[in-house]
């Protein structure tokens, strides 16, 4: 009888262990674009300066400097390839000491599997590092309850003009 009750109240226990569990195993995403930060060509440029340091706090990080932007993400990495998506965030110069952005951004996908999804990154950019790493923290779309990481390269740099074209390279878990 004592043992009977123990089964059932372990069957009781299992199943609530059952119900507790996600619905479906995370699925995994990996996907690749190329940002491109547009700051030259005027009006046609994808980047503005919406503050920075007062004069008497200059450095040389540019310390305090806040753009926001409203890049392309392309599928290769030449401007004129595939468009599938906007970069729409901002960055921040958060280093007093050394190069590093705050950069805080919505991935909002207009073309291609992922069309009307997006995610949201937010993280860390110590742009003098050859990779750097960003967190996902979330999505929409088909990127719900979306976490991961990106890597980020420099495919190319304009010091003249501050354009810049940075592969990627995303990996996600998600509904
Ligand atoms: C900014 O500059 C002012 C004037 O020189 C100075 O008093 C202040 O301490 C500076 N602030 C920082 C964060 O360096
Ligand atoms: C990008 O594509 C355009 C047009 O297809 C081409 O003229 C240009 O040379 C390409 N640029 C690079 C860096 O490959
Ligand atoms: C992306 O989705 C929108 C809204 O559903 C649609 O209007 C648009 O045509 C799609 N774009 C492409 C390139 O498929």
């Amino acid at each position: 009888m004592a043992s009977s009750t123990a089964l059932s109240c372990l069957a009781a226990l299992l199943l609530l262990a059952a119900a507790a569990a996600p619905a479906s195993a995370a699925e995994e995403t990996r996907l690749r674009v190329y940002w491109h930060d547009v700051v030259s060509g005027g009006p046609n440029a994808r980047v503005v300066q919406v503050a920075q340091a007062p004069s008497s706090n200059a450095s040389a990080t540019g310390f305090g400097t806040v753009l926001v932007i409203d890049d392309p993400l392309t599928e290769g990495p030449n401007l004129t390839s595939r468009l599938l998506g906007r970069a729409q965030g901002m960055y921040i110069s958060a280093g007093k000491d050394s190069l590093s952005l705050l950069m805080a951004m919505n991935f909002v996908f207009v073309d291609g599997a992922y069309n009307g999804s997006s995610i949201a990154i937010i993280g860390p950019n110590q742009a003098d590092r050859a990779v750097r790493e960003m967190p996902v923290v979330g999505g929409t779309g088909v990127f719900r309850f979306a976490r991961g990481y990106c890597q980020l390269r420099t495919h190319w740099f304009d010091a003249k003009t501050g354009d810049a074209t940075v592969e990627y390279k995303i990996h996600l878990r998600h509904d």
